[in-house]
Parts: C-alpha cells; structure tokens; sequence
C-alpha cells in the first residue's frame, strides 16, 4: 500500500517549499495539485473561454488531457502532450485557475489524475481539498497555514527580490480576499479536515514545519 501525505492550507503559507522538501527527505513523488488547475486553465485561456461562461468550461475540459511528469525530481505538467510548466505561474493564468477551479466537471476530472497518482506511488500532495476529499484516508494531513501579514511578508520579499516594486497592504488585502473565496466557494472549499494536524508556520523556520509534519509519521 502506498503511503499519502497531504497537505492542504491558503495561497502563501508555504505548502509547496514544504511538501517539495519532505518528498526529497522521505524519496517520495511531490504533487502540486495547483498547477494541474492551473494547465487546464490555460487550455481555457488558449481556447478563449469567458471564465463565467461555465457550461462552456464543463465541455471544453473534457478535451484538456493534463498529465504529470518527472524530470530530475521535478514535476512537469503536460497539457495535449506539450511541457506548459514556464506558461502556468502567471497572473493570468492564476486569475482563470481560481474561477475555473471550482467547476465541478474540472474537479472530477483532475481529482481522478490525482487520486491515481497517489494509489501507486508514495506521495506529498499539496492543494485545497487533499485531506477532505482528494487523499481522505491519506496517513498523514496538514493543515498548513500563517498569519495574513506573515504571508504578504513573504510574497513582498519574493518580490522585491526579483525586482518587482509592491506594496505590502495590497499584497496582505488580496491574499485575505483569495481566502476567503476558497474558503466560502460551493465546492470543496477550502478548510481543515477533521484528522488534519494545524500547522501555523507564521513564526517557524522552513526545518522547523518539515520537521513537525515528519514527526507526524
Ligand atoms: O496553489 P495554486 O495557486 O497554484 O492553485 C491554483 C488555483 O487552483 C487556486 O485558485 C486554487 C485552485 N486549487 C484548487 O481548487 N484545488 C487544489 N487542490 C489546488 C488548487
């Protein structure tokens, strides 16, 4: 039997440095459920779908076949065959994930991809709805989170690394809206399962939160 580790927690709170780092510890396959949503949103993009036109997305999804991949540790995500991991991590692209991602048709389909995933491989897999309905029966869940203040921190600092002049109050005010639209939309919204261990990463260090979800094990 494989063993399941799922991770789920808001947009920032490091889910992603996390998961990559415990699968390289443990030499399990990391899964970032994230940009698997966000290839299919791009198919919706390329395919100029109006995000709230969802009947066209119920359809149009089933053409997407999004796939997953290695290299060198590294997932790739395959959209129709192409490696789209250098088109997914735009605004864009993130704007149409977040509408595209609640539809029910879509969900069905990557929830299945990833379910699959995680039946023959030991897994890290990070998302919204990994503990409550991808991996319910996964051995160990996370409920990762970090104060909204913490987590703008970080995403300013990411940013003004790569020279991108932002201001902390915007960055903090759309990560307290996105959450709340994961947290209130109809379909799998985003929260803690009830056997999920509440991890707030706001004042420990990156060793520290690998270290606590190992001693989980
Ligand atoms: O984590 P991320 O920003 O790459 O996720 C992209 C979008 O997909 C975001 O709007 C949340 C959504 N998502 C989801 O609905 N379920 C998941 N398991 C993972 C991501």
């Amino acid at each position: 039997m494989s063993f399941n580790i799922a991770i789920d927690g808001p947009a920032g709170a490091g889910k992603s440095t996390i998961a990559k780092m415990i699968a390289k510890k443990l030499g399990y396959i990391y899964v970032d459920t994230g940009a698997m949503y966000r290839a299919m949103a791009l198919y919706l993009l390329r395919e100029k779908i109006d995000p709230s036109d969802t009947e066209r997305i119920n359809a149009k999804c089933e053409e997407a076949d999004i796939s997953i991949g290695y290299e060198n540790g590294e997932q790739i995500v395959y959209l129709n065959g192409e490696n789209v991991n250098s088109l997914i991590r735009t605004e864009e692209v993130g704007n149409m994930a977040s509408v595209s991602s609640p539809n029910p048709n879509v969900r069905k389909k990557l929830v299945k991809l990833q379910q699959k995933l995680a039946a023959s491989k030991d897994v890290v897999m990070d998302g919204r709805d990994i503990g409550t309905c991808v991996l319910p029966h996964a051995q160990v869940k996370v409920y990762l989170t970090a104060d909204s203040r913490v987590r703008a921190g970080r995403r300013y600092k990411e940013l003004t690394q790569k020279g991108v002049s932002c201001d902390i109050d915007t960055i903090e005010k759309d990560i307290i809206e996105r959450d709340h639209q994961d947290m209130t939309r109809e379909i799998s919204p985003l929260m803690q399962a009830e056997d999920a261990t509440l991890v707030d990463s706001s004042y420990m260090s990156i060793d520290e939160v690998v270290d606590a979800v190992i001693a989980l094990m």
